[in-house]
């Protein structure tokens, strides 16, 4: 049996909070008179589309689409399919991508070209995490929490093998092979 890692606080729910906080008053800014579409990427953006939604006092929609990227251990694959498609149309409407972490950004490429062929009026992407060391392909975050080094992040959605989404703090975990 393997052990399982002990997570590591990288930021804690104050830290959270603000940076949540300060994404709301940039995204209000731009989408209070645009009746957006917030669209979570599943599983691991529910927790930060949860804690963003709640500062957002201004008409929107949420949606979620689910994706998988096969064949991933700590890395993507880029092989990325949809699991579960979005509940309505975006034809004409502001979007606005929720994500918890940019990585690789082969899922955040894939997802854009996807979206785009829905024909929304405009497509922005907010990412609570990113880690640049990783990127195999440019992505531009229109609205960003963090940026991070190559760490293996749990909690705050994030899984480990679907362990520790329920963790309150972005933590990270030692990588194992
Ligand atoms: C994670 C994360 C992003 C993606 C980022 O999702 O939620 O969607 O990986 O990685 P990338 O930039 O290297 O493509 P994952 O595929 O692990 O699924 P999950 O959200 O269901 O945990």
């Amino acid at each position: 049996m393997s052990i399982q890692p002990e997570p590591k606080v990288l930021f804690g729910c104050k830290e959270i909070e603000t940076a949540v906080s300060r994404l709301a008053a940039e995204i209000r800014g731009d989408y209070h008179d645009k009746h957006p579409v917030l669209i979570g990427v599943l599983k691991g953006a529910f927790v930060f589309l949860a804690d963003l939604v709640r500062l957002l006092d201004f008409p929107l929609e949420v949606e979620f689409i689910m994706l998988a990227s096969y064949g991933k251990g700590q890395a993507s694959s880029g092989n990325v399919k949809v699991i579960q498609e979005l509940g309505s149309n975006i034809l004409g409407r502001h979007v606005l991508i929720i994500e918890d972490i940019v990585d690789s950004g082969l899922t955040t490429t894939f997802l854009l070209d996807y979206l785009w062929k829905k024909k929304p009026t405009s497509l922005k992407l907010c990412a609570m995490l990113d880690k640049p060391s990783r990127r195999r392909t440019p992505v531009n975050i229109d609205y960003l929490g963090f940026t991070i080094s190559d760490k293996f992040i749990v909690g705050y959605g994030i899984d480990w093998g679907e362990k520790f989404r329920n963790l309150p703090n972005i933590c990270f975990v030692e990588a194992e092979d």
